[in-house]
Protein backbone atom coordinates (compact mmCIF):
# COMPACT_ATOMS: atom_id res chain seq x y z
CA UNK A 1 0.00 0.00 0.00
CA UNK A 2 1.28 3.63 -0.48
CA UNK A 3 2.50 5.28 1.76
CA UNK A 4 3.70 8.96 1.47
CA UNK A 5 6.05 8.72 4.57
CA UNK A 6 7.51 5.85 2.67
CA UNK A 7 7.80 7.48 -0.68
CA UNK A 8 9.59 10.70 1.72
CA UNK A 9 12.15 8.48 2.77
CA UNK A 10 12.78 6.74 -0.88
CA UNK A 11 13.22 10.28 -2.33
CA UNK A 12 15.74 11.41 -0.15
CA UNK A 13 17.22 7.74 -0.82
CA UNK A 14 17.28 8.66 -4.40
CA UNK A 15 18.67 12.35 -4.17
CA UNK A 16 21.56 11.65 -1.78
CA UNK A 17 23.08 10.12 -4.55
CA UNK A 18 23.46 12.94 -6.72
CA UNK A 19 25.67 15.51 -5.78
CA UNK A 20 23.54 19.08 -5.13
CA UNK A 21 23.56 21.83 -8.11
CA UNK A 22 24.56 19.34 -10.90
CA UNK A 23 21.88 20.53 -13.25
CA UNK A 24 22.86 18.39 -15.64
CA UNK A 25 21.45 15.11 -13.52
CA UNK A 26 18.00 16.41 -13.81
CA UNK A 27 16.94 13.90 -16.38
CA UNK A 28 19.12 10.28 -14.84
CA UNK A 29 17.20 11.94 -11.01
CA UNK A 30 13.63 12.05 -12.26
CA UNK A 31 13.74 8.70 -14.70
CA UNK A 32 15.38 7.41 -11.13
CA UNK A 33 11.91 8.75 -9.06
CA UNK A 34 9.81 8.03 -11.61
CA UNK A 35 11.11 3.97 -11.48
CA UNK A 36 10.76 3.91 -8.23
CA UNK A 37 7.25 5.49 -7.71
CA UNK A 38 5.84 5.56 -10.78
CA UNK A 39 5.28 9.05 -11.14
CA UNK A 40 6.29 12.29 -10.53
CA UNK A 41 4.85 13.73 -7.85
CA UNK A 42 4.38 17.87 -7.13
CA UNK A 43 6.35 17.27 -3.94
CA UNK A 44 9.27 14.72 -5.82
CA UNK A 45 9.07 18.03 -8.02
CA UNK A 46 9.78 20.66 -5.55
CA UNK A 47 12.55 18.66 -3.53
CA UNK A 48 14.08 17.91 -6.86
CA UNK A 49 14.27 21.80 -7.50
CA UNK A 50 15.47 22.81 -4.24
CA UNK A 51 18.46 19.94 -4.85
CA UNK A 52 19.36 21.03 -8.03
CA UNK A 53 19.08 24.87 -7.80
CA UNK A 54 16.11 24.41 -10.27
CA UNK A 55 13.29 26.25 -10.23
CA UNK A 56 10.20 23.65 -10.48
CA UNK A 57 8.75 25.83 -13.77
CA UNK A 58 12.11 25.04 -15.37
CA UNK A 59 11.67 21.33 -14.33
CA UNK A 60 8.04 20.95 -15.51
CA UNK A 61 9.16 22.28 -18.90
CA UNK A 62 12.32 20.10 -19.16
CA UNK A 63 9.99 16.92 -18.24
CA UNK A 64 7.07 18.07 -19.87
CA UNK A 65 9.29 17.75 -23.48
CA UNK A 66 10.11 14.21 -22.33
CA UNK A 67 6.96 11.91 -23.16
CA UNK A 68 8.61 9.09 -21.00
CA UNK A 69 7.60 10.76 -17.71
CA UNK A 70 4.01 11.11 -16.00
CA UNK A 71 2.40 13.39 -13.28
CA UNK A 72 -0.12 11.16 -12.14
CA UNK A 73 -0.01 7.83 -10.41
CA UNK A 74 -0.07 4.83 -12.95
CA UNK A 75 -3.09 2.45 -11.75
CA UNK A 76 -3.43 -1.16 -10.27
CA UNK A 77 -2.98 -2.09 -13.95
CA UNK A 78 -0.41 -0.20 -16.00
CA UNK A 79 0.04 -0.91 -19.55
CA UNK A 80 2.91 -0.48 -21.86
CA UNK A 81 2.07 -0.41 -25.49
CA UNK A 82 5.15 -0.55 -27.67
CA UNK A 83 5.15 1.86 -30.55
CA UNK A 84 8.48 1.63 -32.25
CA UNK A 85 8.93 1.05 -35.27
CA UNK A 86 8.76 -2.72 -35.51
CA UNK A 87 5.46 -2.88 -33.29
CA UNK A 88 4.32 0.31 -35.58
CA UNK A 89 4.30 -1.62 -38.56
CA UNK A 90 2.93 -4.74 -37.48
CA UNK A 91 -0.49 -2.55 -35.85
CA UNK A 92 0.46 -1.22 -32.83
CA UNK A 93 -1.59 2.29 -33.44
CA UNK A 94 -4.77 0.07 -33.51
CA UNK A 95 -4.14 -1.43 -30.16
CA UNK A 96 -3.46 1.88 -28.95
CA UNK A 97 -6.78 3.14 -30.32
CA UNK A 98 -8.50 0.04 -28.90
CA UNK A 99 -7.08 0.91 -25.33
CA UNK A 100 -8.10 4.50 -25.69
CA UNK A 101 -11.64 3.24 -26.88
CA UNK A 102 -11.97 0.74 -24.39
CA UNK A 103 -10.39 2.80 -20.82
CA UNK A 104 -12.18 6.07 -22.54
CA UNK A 105 -8.32 7.04 -21.18
CA UNK A 106 -5.46 8.94 -23.59
CA UNK A 107 -1.93 7.39 -22.98
CA UNK A 108 -0.40 8.92 -20.13
CA UNK A 109 -3.90 9.09 -18.13
CA UNK A 110 -4.87 7.38 -15.17
CA UNK A 111 -9.02 5.95 -15.48
CA UNK A 112 -11.17 7.61 -12.83
CA UNK A 113 -11.14 4.19 -11.03
CA UNK A 114 -7.41 4.37 -10.52
CA UNK A 115 -7.87 0.30 -12.12
CA UNK A 116 -6.27 1.31 -15.35
CA UNK A 117 -3.47 3.73 -16.83
CA UNK A 118 -2.05 3.52 -20.47
CA UNK A 119 1.53 4.61 -21.21
CA UNK A 120 2.75 4.60 -24.94
CA UNK A 121 6.66 3.59 -25.10
CA UNK A 122 9.06 3.22 -27.51
CA UNK A 123 11.20 -0.46 -28.36
CA UNK A 124 10.67 -2.91 -25.26
CA UNK A 125 13.27 -5.09 -27.24
CA UNK A 126 10.61 -7.85 -28.56
CA UNK A 127 10.44 -6.54 -32.36
CA UNK A 128 10.01 -10.20 -33.53
CA UNK A 129 6.88 -10.57 -31.90
CA UNK A 130 4.84 -7.29 -32.06
CA UNK A 131 2.79 -6.08 -31.52
CA UNK A 132 3.53 -5.79 -27.92
CA UNK A 133 2.73 -4.56 -24.46
CA UNK A 134 3.17 -5.56 -20.87
CA UNK A 135 1.35 -5.28 -18.23
CA UNK A 136 2.38 -4.20 -15.05
CA UNK A 137 6.08 -5.31 -16.22
CA UNK A 138 5.07 -8.81 -18.14
CA UNK A 139 5.53 -8.90 -21.31
CA UNK A 140 2.69 -10.03 -24.04
CA UNK A 141 3.17 -10.74 -27.76
CA UNK A 142 1.54 -10.73 -31.00
CA UNK A 143 -1.48 -8.42 -29.20
CA UNK A 144 -4.23 -8.06 -31.95
CA UNK A 145 -6.81 -5.03 -30.68
CA UNK A 146 -9.99 -7.44 -30.57
CA UNK A 147 -8.08 -8.87 -27.59
CA UNK A 148 -8.07 -5.51 -25.80
CA UNK A 149 -11.40 -5.87 -24.76
CA UNK A 150 -11.08 -9.30 -22.83
CA UNK A 151 -7.66 -8.61 -21.34
CA UNK A 152 -9.28 -5.94 -19.60
CA UNK A 153 -12.23 -7.39 -18.67
CA UNK A 154 -10.07 -10.51 -17.08
CA UNK A 155 -7.99 -8.11 -15.53
CA UNK A 156 -10.89 -6.06 -13.89
CA UNK A 157 -12.40 -9.27 -12.92
CA UNK A 158 -9.44 -9.90 -11.21
CA UNK A 159 -8.41 -6.17 -9.40
CA UNK A 160 -11.99 -6.31 -7.98
CA UNK A 161 -11.67 -9.95 -6.47
CA UNK A 162 -8.23 -9.46 -4.86
S1 LIG B 1 9.54 -2.03 -31.73
FE1 LIG B 1 8.21 -2.88 -30.26
S2 LIG B 1 9.48 -4.19 -29.14
FE2 LIG B 1 10.82 -3.27 -30.57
Amino acid sequence: MFRPDQMAADLKTILRKYKQGRREDLIPLLQEIQADTGFLSEEAIVRVGSHLGLSTTKIYGLATFYDQFRFIPSGKVHFKICHGTSCFLNGSQGLIDKFREELKIAPGQTTRSGNFSVEVVPCMGGCYHGPVIMVNGEYQIHVRPEQVPDLIKRLKHIIENV
